[in-house]
């Protein structure tokens, strides 16, 4: 009989420096407080400061999550970072640098990349070892610190964003708990609509970069927006019929918070009033892969989810990549 499996513990962290959209103004950026709150629900996002990497932020975040699942490191027989703006471009991957810190010995570490899909790919593919019985404990991270990556000249994406990080621990849990389905998708016809242009073997880094920002998120903001609202909600649904369940069992729903109207046309499409939809959008802005594990987190500390209950995640992002993934939550 194949292995239940879920979530142990979680641990979250979001760097301490506010920045607000009243900050974001002060910068030089034509905009306005009332034109981002208006278009998306933000109103102030966590940046880092410039000695922090995307590894420190997830090894922080994984700390906590082992403290939470009262797991320790070597216990741990696999570490996955999702994350798309990893410390490091190409090689080493975050992962080593994260495994190293932690203390973890003689584990698999390994960088995904599915952009705001992230975690939820990353715990597909953790939950995948623990189910075959491979590992028994895998460390899935959601880390991104794409105030790095954003172009604040462009006022249309710089407002978007945040840094942060997300970890799970993956378990066995005890049978009717833990992962229900998920389903990983991707569309890489739209991969043109949200990219980093240059710094890749495509074209790489050269002086014009440094002229054109082309090292730094270019984004066709409506497509992005179109595309996702075409995609989640019927991602989800498959996901859900996949289960023999419906948009009604629903008990919470935890979305990739990229926009607070995409989140609002989502639930409103599945029928699901607030109360059953998470967002904290409003004080984090996009923090890209970290966003869901940031968002489960806080809905359990919130004591939004208990065991027991049905929590339906999506992902996202760049790529283009969705991604789906459906739990009764507890252990
Ligand atoms: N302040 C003021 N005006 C602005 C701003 C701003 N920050 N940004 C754009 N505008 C202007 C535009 O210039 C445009 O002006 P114009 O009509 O004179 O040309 C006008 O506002 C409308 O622009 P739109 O792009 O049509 O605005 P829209 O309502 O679509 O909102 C937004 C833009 C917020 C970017 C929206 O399209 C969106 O959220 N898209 C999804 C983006 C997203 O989620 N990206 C991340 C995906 S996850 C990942 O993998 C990284």
């Amino acid at each position: 009989m194949s292995r239940s499996v879920g979530i142990l513990g979680l641990g979250k962290y979001l760097p301490p420096r506010i920045v607000t959209n009243a900050d974001i103004v002060a910068m030089g950026i034509d905009t306005s407080d009332e034109w981002i709150v208006d278009r998306t629900g933000i109103r102030e996002r966590r940046i880092v400061d410039e000695s922090m990497a995307t590894s420190d932020m997830a090894v922080i975040a994984a700390q906590r999550a082992m403290e939470r699942a009262q797991v320790e490191a070597k216990e741990i027989d696999l570490v996955i970072v999702a994350t798309t703006s990893p410390d490091y471009l190409g090689f080493p991957s975050t992962a080593c640098l994260v495994q190293d810190r932690l203390g973890l010995r003689n584990v698999g570490a390994f960088d995904l990349s599915a952009a705001c899909s992230g975690f939820v790919y990353a715990m597909t593919t953790g939950a995948q070892f623990v189910e075959t019985g491979h590992c028994k404990k895998v460390l899935v991270i959601g880390a991104d610190c794409l105030s790095k990556w954003v172009d604040w000249t462009d006022r249309s994406s710089c407002i978007l964003f945040g840094d942060g990080a997300g970890a799970a621990i993956l378990g066995e849990v005890q049978p009717g708990r833990g992962i229900i389905t998920s389903t990983l998708n991707s569309d890489g016809s739209e991969a043109s609509i949200l990219m980093i242009k240059d710094g890749g073997t495509r074209s790489m880094f050269s002086k014009t970069t440094l002229d054109t920002q082309a090292n730094h998120i270019y984004m066709e903001g409506r497509s992005v927006f179109k595309v996702a609202v075409n995609t989640v909600v019927t991602a989800l649904v498959d996901s859900l019929n996949k289960a023999g369940l419906t948009p009604q069992d629903i008990d919470l729903l935890v979305p990739h918070q990229a926009n607070a109207r995409i989140i609002e046309y989502v639930s409103g499409k599945l029928g699901l009033p607030p109360t059953k939809v998470f967002s904290n959008i409003e004080k984090y802005g996009n923090t890209s892969a970290a966003s869901i594990p940031i968002a489960l987190d806080e809905a359990v500390s919130e004591g939004r989810l208990v065991p027991g209950q049905i929590v339906a995640t999506i992902g996202f992002g760049a790529g283009f990549t969705w991604a789906t993934s459906i739990l009764r939550w507890g252990v």
